[in-house]
């Protein structure tokens, strides 16, 4: 079996940042991995991808989303990573379950229980071997992008939900303590790139 690692973290934490020094490495390195970023992955979960983010989706449910994340996961999982794990390779995901946890569940309040509960259904229970959070509060993350504009209703707005998005991965992160680790990643991106590698040595999935 090969080993099963997701990346999690609020908006502009630095996962894409990090996962692109990571496959650098691993391809210098010639480890077998496949990628692929949530939701999306496969044609079918692409086309779901779609639907989700089209903005003339306004009416869209909050229950109708939380079920095509866990469909466009389910996709995902039985077309690509679990060939890929009995074949062998690492498995990395641009987030995962946790990223339904932390938004769905505690920030658009849908309650743990059920995004929980379509997700075991949708996943059959695959979790990941290892989930790295890229710690970092989006306020601390809007500074290193320029700062929030706090005449802007809607940015504001936005850092309340993305504060309560940071708060639920916090609450995962004392749930799941041992596939849940958290990166502090508040200095200069390459720091975190060796405290990740660093991670994966001590896991033992990287000589
Ligand atoms: N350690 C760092 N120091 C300074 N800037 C950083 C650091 N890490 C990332 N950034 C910058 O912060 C911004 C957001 O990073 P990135 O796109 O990797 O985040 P993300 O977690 O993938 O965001 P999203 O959830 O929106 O996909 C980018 O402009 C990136 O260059
Ligand atoms: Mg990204």
């Amino acid at each position: 079996m090969g080993v099963f690692i997701t990346f999690e973290g609020c908006e502009g934490s630095g996962k894409s940042t990090q996962l692109q020094l990571l496959k650098d490495y691993l391809t210098k390195l010639g480890v077998d991995f496949i990628f692929a970023r949530e939701p999306g992955g496969t044609v079918i979960s692409e086309k779901i991808r779609s639907i989700i983010l089209d903005k003339s989706h306004a009416e869209m449910s909050d229950e109708c989303e939380a079920l095509l994340y866990a469909s466009a996961r389910a996709q995902l999982l039985n077309e690509v990573i679990i060939p890929a794990l009995n074949a062998g390779k690492m498995v990395i995901l641009d987030r995962y379950v946790d990223s339904s946890l932390a938004y769905q569940a505690y920030a658009r309040g849908l309650g743990f229980d059920f995004i929980a509960k379509i997700n075991d259904f949708a996943l059959n229970g695959c979790p990941p071997d290892l989930t790295l959070f890229l710690d970092i509060s989006p306020e601390d993350a809007f500074k290193r992008k320029g700062g929030v504009d706090e005449s802007d209703r809607l940015e504001l707005q936005g850092l309340n939900f993305h504060t309560k998005v940071y708060e639920g991965y916090l609450s995962l992160a004392e749930k799941f303590p041992s596939r849940f680790v958290k990166v502090d990643c508040h200095g200069e991106k390459l720091q975190t790139h060796e405290k990740i590698i660093n991670i994966l040595k001590e896991k033992g999935y990287l000589r």
